[in-house]
């Protein structure tokens, strides 16, 4: 069911790196080229690449690109180290990031052999494991959604999601979507509410897109809307996906996620959250402490970006010239709103029992 036309990151025959400008989505399927890790920051900068498992893998390949680099031009060890600061800089919130850059450290501090060699095969092998992660998650996740539909005599099944964590958050499948793709492959009748998230609009452009792509039954609304539909029945389950998530199971995801998991739990809806186990950051507990919130461009609420009738994508400014803005990217839901974490090892509690249950490793 995942569309195998195209991945989020790919590589080329002359070993460089492609991604999906997602900037231009829906209106426009473009790609970018990364030749060197400058480009890879800048794509997460300006999120032409986004979403935790999209951000960890390019930030690997950014890390092969300043091997390359490196090697090629016979740099001294310390562009390198630049560019690891350069990209650990890049965004704050999703703690893929980190992981990724330190296992790429890893790899290169043990390398005995060849440096571009390691570099190229550790990022390839981290966008294989993101690959087969969400793939898990989907397995998991979709006896939750089998359950509700078996309650409701194979009725649509209504699932409410915030941004955008599906494939193109990620490198194929997606976190939220995996369970939703597998479901539909077995013939269960779901629809999706799509949240249009702003200031960024992940929600339209970017899911509306996918589920499109993969036919799957779903309906934009105002991210104001989800608590209207949750009192009227309309909601069976939320699914959202994470940045960061703490040892005590506190939920960093995008900004309004939290609004949601209160509207749910007001009305008895469970509120699910999928991650892939890369998004789990053990050495914090306190996630409203702890996990340091990313804040943006005003320019990017002031402003929102769509396609003229004239076909031309532009941005509009939506508020008085002089109209200052805030811009919060992430907001943090505690343990106690989300129902279960799903994960590529199961579905466990929001807790730190919850989590050791699956990730023992962390005890
Ligand atoms: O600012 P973004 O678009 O990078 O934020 C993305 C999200 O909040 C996603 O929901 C999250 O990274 C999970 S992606 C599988």
């Amino acid at each position: 069911m995942t569309d195998k036309t195209f991945r989020t990151i790919w590589t080329t025959e002359d070993r460089y790196v492609e991604v999906i400008d997602q900037r231009m989505l829906p209106h426009q399927f473009s790609v970018v080229k990364l030749e060197t890790y400058e480009d890879a920051v800048e794509a997460i900068k300006e999120m032409i690449v986004r979403g935790a498992p999209l951000i960890g893998a390019t930030a690997a390949y950014g890390i092969y690109l300043a091997v390359r680099e490196m090697v090629e031009e016979q740099l001294n060890g310390s562009f390198l180290d630049e560019a690891f600061s350069e990209l650990r800089a890049s965004r704050p919130t999703a703690v893929n990031l980190f992981w990724a850059l330190d296992k790429m450290r890893d790899a290169l501090d043990n390398c005995e052999g060849d440096f571009i060699e390691t570099a190229w095969k550790k990022a390839a092998e981290i966008v294989e494991e993101d690959v087969e992660t969400c793939r898990m998650i989907g397995v998991h996740g979709l006896p939750l959604i089998e359950e509700i539909a078996a309650r409701k005599n194979g009725e649509t099944v209504n699932i409410l999601t915030h941004c955008n964590a599906g494939m193109l958050g990620c490198v194929e499948w997606g976190t939220i979507t995996s369970p939703i793709y597998q479901a539909m492959q077995k013939g269960i009748n779901v629809h999706v509410w799509v949240d249009e998230t702003r200031p960024r609009n992940q929600g339209s452009n970017l899911t509306a897109y996918e589920l499109t792509r993969h036919n799957v039954p779903h309906t934009l609304i105002v991210d104001n809307a989800g608590g209207h539909l949750m009192q009227h029945g309309m909601v069976d389950m939320v699914i959202v996906g994470t940045d960061r998530t703490t040892r005590h199971g506190d939920v960093a995801n995008k900004i309004g996620t939290y609004l949601k998991a209160l509207a749910a739990h007001d009305n008895n809806i469970p509120f699910y959250v999928a991650l892939p186990s890369t998004t789990l950051d053990m050495s914090i507990r306190n996630g409203l402490k702890e996990i340091p919130i990313e804040e943006r461009n005003q320019d990017e609420v002031r402003f929102m970006q769509g396609k003229t009738k004239r076909g031309k994508i532009e941005p509009v400014l939506i508020c008085p010239e002089t109209t200052p803005a805030s811009n919060y990217g992430f907001d943090v839901t505690p343990a106690r709103l989300v129902s279960k974490i799903i994960t590529e090892r199961g579905v466990c509690d929001a807790s730190e029992e919850g989590l050791l249950s699956l990730f023992p490793e962390y005890k």
